[in-house]
């Protein structure tokens, strides 16, 4: 194993898309930034250096980070900010991993262009579990706004209304076709004839789960979150803010240009949303850059049926290798509402703002790192008593507003080492119901259970997949649906769980769980790096 090094200088840098050009936050002048190729077991060591106005903090989504919070990332939760002109080298070990993940900045809305992609290869000498492509391409999905974003969720929390949606979807920072710009130019992939792409797809998306596909190709999903599946054809990816999934595309047209779609998913028939559709090209060469593209139609925006025939079909490889993990018994059954709120805000537009809660509970951000906070035995940054009582305080049948109204609270949930848990997370849908990827920092989890319509203990329980479940770090909890996740607590610190449409993150969808220290050392925290940033 060998320690890889990278400078991440956050600067500033005029950007121009959809024919209109603003001051953009990136990692070395570049949305998306570089991606971060390392090896399983490899040390690395980012040193990211602040140049803009800005407080930032940088996460490394999906990394495991054993005994390593302090180089999570989220601002307040396991660091405190890196503030304009500091730096902080963020320093760890890439731990029985492999696969693709992405980085991004966790504060404010900076990671709408603070992105990039992380590719973990398989340690020397050990292939992948199926046929080694010739090529491999990481394609990042995003999001673009004409306003500046900060300006866009500020405005938000003012009026207490929800922000404008984007104006763009975005592929490797390549909006396109956009009817009032007609100089944008999309992505363009170029493949030789016969040969296989492996493609690292990555959903960096703020607030959009999208689906992914390319005309006349069939694709086959090999890995999700840096976890292997069972390999299986598809037509249609799903992938939602946080999620990582690769596929395997064989070139087997021989020639010709090909389109390739991302559009969003979002089947809530109450939210506005826009329906806009990134294309880019699948491009055999030897063919004329004027010659025809093969269309596909993308999936309309509300295709639940196709959303939930992929996530079925998701299971974990489950070899002698790569054996699936799966708690058999729990220490801690938990079930979390989540969903939008209203609470009043006598200086908002409307006398009220929109908030998101967790059981009830819309967390506030504390002003010292909760990590810090644990280590140090600082006292009054957060209490353990989540959710409080009574935990689901929702009234479900109560008539509105005052049934939604949330708690406010920094709670933490907190375990033992090596604890099992298990999480229902059930979309209350008390406004509207909606999709919410959640992701938990710290863990992979397996995802053993899922339905639409309100969790029955009795007998969805009986139902759950105990045996080859889908392993991973962010998982779409179906509009007014719940989803079954279970995981080992066998990494020491404090564990950010959130909703990854970072709209629902700053309105409070979000709580963390505290993992106590083990026995020996090997189960304790590291002390924190002497660099760590200061409050
Ligand atoms: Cu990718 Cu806490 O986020």
């Amino acid at each position: 194993c060998r320690v890889r090094r990278y400078n991440f200088n956050v600067v500033m840098k005029n950007t121009t898309r959809l024919c209109s050009s603003k001051q953009i936050v990136t990692v070395n002048g570049k949305s998306p930034g570089p991606t971060i190729y390392a090896r399983e077991d490899d040390t690395v060591l980012i040193n990211v250096v602040n140049h803009v106005k800005y407080n930032v903090s940088i996460h490394w989504h999906g990394i495991r980070q054993l005994r390593t919070g302090w180089a999570d990332g989220p601002a307040y939760i396991t660091q405190c900010p890196i503030q304009p002109g500091q730096n902080y080298v963020y320093n760890f070990t890439i731990t029985g991993q492999r696969g693709t993940l992405l980085w991004h900045a966790h504060i404010l809305w900076l990671r709408a262009t603070v992105h990039g992609g992380l590719v973990i290869l398989p340690k020397l000498g050990v292939p992948y579990p199926f046929p080694k492509p010739d090529h491999e391409v990481v394609l990042v999905l995003a999001e673009w706004w004409k306003s500046d974003t900060e300006a866009v969720i500020n405005e938000a929390l003012k009026s207490g209304l929800a922000p404008n949606v984007s104006d763009a979807h975005t592929i490797n920072g390549h909006p396109g076709p956009v009817s009032n710009c007609p100089s944008t130019v999309g992505f363009n992939l170029n493949v030789s004839p016969g040969k296989t792409y492996m493609l690292r797809l990555i959903n960096a998306a703020l607030n959009e789960e999208l689906f992914f596909k390319i005309a006349g190709h069939k694709l086959t999903v090999v890995e999700v979150d840096a976890t292997y599946v069972k390999p299986f054809k598809t037509d249609t990816i799903l992938i939602v803010p946080g999620q990582t999934t690769n596929i395997l595309v064989t070139a087997d047209k021989g020639a010709g240009k090909y389109m390739v779609a991302a559009s969003p998913f979002m089947d809530t028939p109450t939210v506005a949303v826009d329906n806009l559709t990134v294309t880019a090209t699948l491009h055999y060469t030897g063919t004329l850059s004027n010659s025809p593209t093969s269309f596909t139609n993308p999936p309309p925006q509300n295709a639940t049926p196709i959303a939930n025939n992929f996530i079925s079909a998701l299971r974990s490889l489950n070899s002698k290798q790569y054996p699936a993990k799966v708690p058999q018994n729990v220490d801690h059954s938990l079930l979390f509402a989540v969903g939008l709120g209203v609470n009043s805000c006598p200086s908002c537009n409307n006398g009220s703002r929109v908030v998101a809660s967790v059981n009830n509970v819309t967390f506030v951000m504390p002003t010292v790192s909760l990590l810090q906070a644990h280590f140090f035995n600082v006292k009054g940054v957060f209490t353990t008593d989540f959710p409080g009582n009574p935990p689901v305080a929702f009234n479900y049948t109560g008539n509105p507003p005052k049934n939604l109204a949330t708690n406010k609270g920094t709670k933490v949930y907190k375990v033992s080492y090596n604890d099992t848990i298990q999480v229902v997370l059930q979309d209350t849908g008390i406004i509207a119901p909606e999709n919410h990827p959640v992701h938990l920092h710290g863990f992979n989890f397996f995802a053993v259970g899922r339905g639409l319509g309100n969790f029955n203990p009795k007998i969805d329980t009986k139902n759950f997949n105990l045996v080859d479940p889908v392993e991973r770090n962010t998982i779409g909890v179906p509009s007014g649906g719940w989803v079954a996740i279970r995981f080992r607590a066998d990494n020491p610190g404090v564990w950010f769980m959130h909703c990854h449409l970072e709209v629902h993150t700053t309105w409070g969808l979000k709580m963390a769980f505290l993992v106590d220290n083990g026995k020996g050392p090997s189960q304790s925290i590291l002390p924190p790096p002497k660099d760590l940033p200061k409050c």
